[in-house]
């Protein structure tokens, strides 16, 4: 079954006077149920467009998504909001997460956003601190963890009202080595375990090598797409070359206009 499907999509910045900016020309792209799919692509290329696209952050210029069979393109405002509650988790590089908040009511947020009831919730957060390895925390402030553990309770928080999609955007970037790796592990044993469907945004290809496939991106265009085998440690590699085709270190500055 296909969870998202995007078809044709341009992205044109700037105003009708003024200079324009085709951020992203003619991008599809499908994504099937319990696919764990990594974006990348060179500073500027347009992966954050993308993902902002994809999850109904901002409109296309044209171009069509539809997601779970709902065109999202054509819904109004109030509707697009319950649809992205009720359909959709989001992962931040940031995390995101409220610090006047315990980890515990963090995670039920989306829930206690769609009313169900107390009993349900606390239910289902026992759950999803199981998978996620972060039981111990569900009273504790936010100031009081890892990053590594921020970023998995900001997981939980995505998952706990079973959404159809993930949107993760560079859920890494503000980790070092051992948080990826918890944080990436979590991700992938989620896609192993549960189906989960989940479109990752990220410059590491550390992180994009947990991926089931990996999309990259040039000029908002799809330069090329790859699936990984048994072995994460070769498909690391052979992100590492296609980045390297690529061009454009990931953070150079080629990409700046003035
Ligand atoms: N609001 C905007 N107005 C005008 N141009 C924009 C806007 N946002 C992005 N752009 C331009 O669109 C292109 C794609 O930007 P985008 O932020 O999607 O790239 P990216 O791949 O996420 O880059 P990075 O890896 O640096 O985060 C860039 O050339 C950028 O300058
Ligand atoms: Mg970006």
């Amino acid at each position: 079954m296909t969870i998202l499907s995007a078809n044709n999509l341009v992205k044109i910045y700037g105003s009708k006077k003024g200079i324009q900016y085709k951020a992203i020309d003619h991008f599809s792209l499908n994504i099937e149920q319990g696919e764990f799919v990594g974006i990348m692509g060179p500073s500027g290329s347009g992966k954050t467009t993308l993902l902002h696209l994809l999850s109904t952050i901002d409109k296309p210029s044209s171009g069509h998504i539809s997601i779970n069979g709902q065109d999202v393109t054509s819904l109004k405002k109030h509707k697009l909001a319950m649809f992205r509650r009720k359909e959709m988790g989001f992962v931040f590089q940031d995390f995101n997460l409220l610090d006047s908040l315990t980890i515990g009511e963090n995670i039920m947020l989306p829930l206690t956003l769609n009313g169900v009831s107390v009993r349900e919730m606390e239910n289902r957060l026992v759950q999803v601190v199981k998978q996620l390895n972060i039981d111990t925390l569900i009273q504790k402030r936010v100031y009081e963890v890892s990053g590594g553990q921020l970023q998995r309770a900001a997981i939980a928080r995505a998952i706990i009202h079973e959404p159809s999609i993930i949107f993760a955007d560079e859920p890494t970037g503000n980790l070092d080595s051992k948080a990826s790796l918890q944080v990436m592990d979590a991700f992938h044993r989620l896609h192993q375990e549960q189906k989960t469907t989940t479109l990752m945004v990220t410059h590491d290809p550390f992180a994009a090598s947990f991926c089931q496939r990996v999309v990259f991106i040039k000029d908002g265009k799809l330069y090329n797409e790859m699936y990984r085998g048994d072995n994460r440690q070769s498909f690391f590699q052979d992100i590492l070359n296609v980045q390297s085709l690529l061009g454009g270190d990931q953070h150079d500055f080629s990409s700046i206009r003035f």
